[in-house]
């Protein structure tokens, strides 16, 4: 980031009391002169300078078809500070035939990145999904080992000192498969056993030992998600526990739906707070909002959606271990909702904090209130501070920062320099 967008983004974290710098979603300070607006003006900060005010990542998932539509490229350009590669990383993209890989997209998503200053993040190294159509013909018992380490390792040394973060291992938890580890019974389980996992994160860590190494999953917010959240704690715990490099957890969050009036708002901060002490970082990884059980009429389902963002994001951000939010898709222009939970009333889905013409929705304003209200309250608590601490490290001049040591400053002291996960080195990427 250039000298004078940090200072100004400093000037903004500490002068919370002044005129507030967006007038976008409900303002915390009672001196805000008007009501919250549904459709923010257009100087209103993007997302992702919203979140590094607070101190996390903002970004979505995008892929080439998107980065070749110049409107949402520059709608990606403007509100991220992080991509995620949606469909391009994984092996049914990289992986044409059994002896050749294929960068060529995954690298137009990587440019697309650099000249934008965005970080970029890989998506994903090992799932039972997106498998190229010779895998189930080609790799067995005998040979799983050889293409999970040769692909791991030939795909992340590619990416190695570009990545911000890697997708080491995707859904690799379900209880309803029935096994006492609760484990999902996936193709790589069946020919490796559990440790396809330690192989996946070691290989990962030894071909970009700067990257971090993220386990991935969805489906844990609800009161019924409560076997799958310990069955995940209890791998992730594992993993930690046998110094396995698994840094991060990623929580896709594809919130909404049928199924969302469980929202289990307790459990779910219940199961951050544990992952946190795992001593992993947490990042919110693929979040969109199904839309398809919310009444028709735009405005109200606009409405309906924001506040989904809202709740969910209440929970997600109160916790310290938390770093990033990213949504699985920026526009609705682009969202796999519309196949993959479309409206039976035939309307187009509406999941994202952007419509279809790029335009910021009432969802934008609720993820945009969720960081203002972190900043604002991360900046009070830093003024306020100013009275209690050595002046050096807390006067003018100083950047004030939500999360000075990464995120962790919230943790009881002794998970804080004890397995440190790698995250904790200084990253070289601008916004890590
Ligand atoms: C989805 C993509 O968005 C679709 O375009 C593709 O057809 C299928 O995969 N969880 C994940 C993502 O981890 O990889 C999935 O992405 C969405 C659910």
């Amino acid at each position: 980031m250039d000298t004078s967008r940090r200072s100004f983004l400093r000037s903004l974290a500490a002068a919370p009391l002044l005129a507030p710098a967006t007038s976008c979603g409900p303002k915390s300070s009672s001196l805000s002169p008007v009501a919250p607006s549904p459709t923010p003006p257009s100087t209103a900060l993007p997302l992702g300078q919203l979140a590094q005010a607070a101190g996390y990542l903002y970004g979505a998932a995008v892929d080439v078809t998107g980065i070749g539509d110049a409107g949402f490229a520059a709608a990606v350009g403007t509100e991220c500070g992080l991509i995620t590669a949606e469909n391009s990383l994984k092996w049914a993209a990289l992986r044409p035939a059994a002896d050749r890989f294929d960068f060529t997209r995954g690298d137009m998503l990587l440019n697309f990145a650099r000249a934008r200053g965005l970080a970029f993040r890989g998506h994903t190294l090992v799932w039972h999904s997106s498998l190229p159509s010779w895998f189930s013909s080609t790799v067995n018992a005998g040979n799983a080992e050889q293409f999970l380490v040769e692909h791991i390792t030939t795909v992340v040394r590619h990416y190695a000192g570009s990545m911000h973060s890697w997708d080491v291992v995707n859904e690799a938890v379900d209880p309803a498969s029935g096994r006492a580890d609760g484990l999902r019974n996936t193709p790589w389980l069946q020919m490796l056993g559990p440790r396809y996992l330690d192989l996946a994160f070691t290989t990962a860590a030894a071909a970009d030992p700067d990257a971090l190494l993220c386990y991935n999953e969805y489906g844990l917010e609800l009161g019924s998600s409560a076997a799958k959240r310990d069955a995940t704690l209890r791998l992730l715990s594992d993993l930690r526990g046998r110094g396995m490099p698994v840094h991060a957890l990623g929580i896709q969050g594809h919130a909404g739906g049928s199924g969302w009036p469980q929202f289990d708002a307790g459990g779910f901060a219940a199961f951050l707070r544990d992952v946190g002490r795992l001593g992993l970082r947490i990042l919110i990884s693929e979040l969109d909002v199904k839309d398809n059980n919310l009444p028709a009429a735009v405005s109200a389902r606009d409405q309906a959606v924001a506040a989904i963002y809202r709740d969910y994001l209440a929970v997600a951000l109160a916790d310290p271990a938390v770093i990033a939010v990213i949504t699985w898709g920026l526009s609705d222009k682009y969202t796999w909702i519309a196949t993959s939970a479309p409206r039976t009333d035939g309307l187009a889905v509406r999941p994202l904090p952007l419509d279809a013409s790029f335009a910021r929705k009432p969802a934008w304003d609720a993820i945009a209130a969720a960081f203002d209200r972190k900043t604002s309250r991360a900046v009070r608590s830093a003024v306020s501070d100013r009275h209690v601490l050595n002046p050096a490290t807390s006067g003018p001049g100083r950047p004030i920062s939500a999360r000075p040591s990464g995120g962790q400053s919230d943790r009881p002291a002794v998970l804080r320099n004890r397995d440190a996960p790698k995250a904790d080195r200084p990253f070289r990427g601008r916004y890590r």
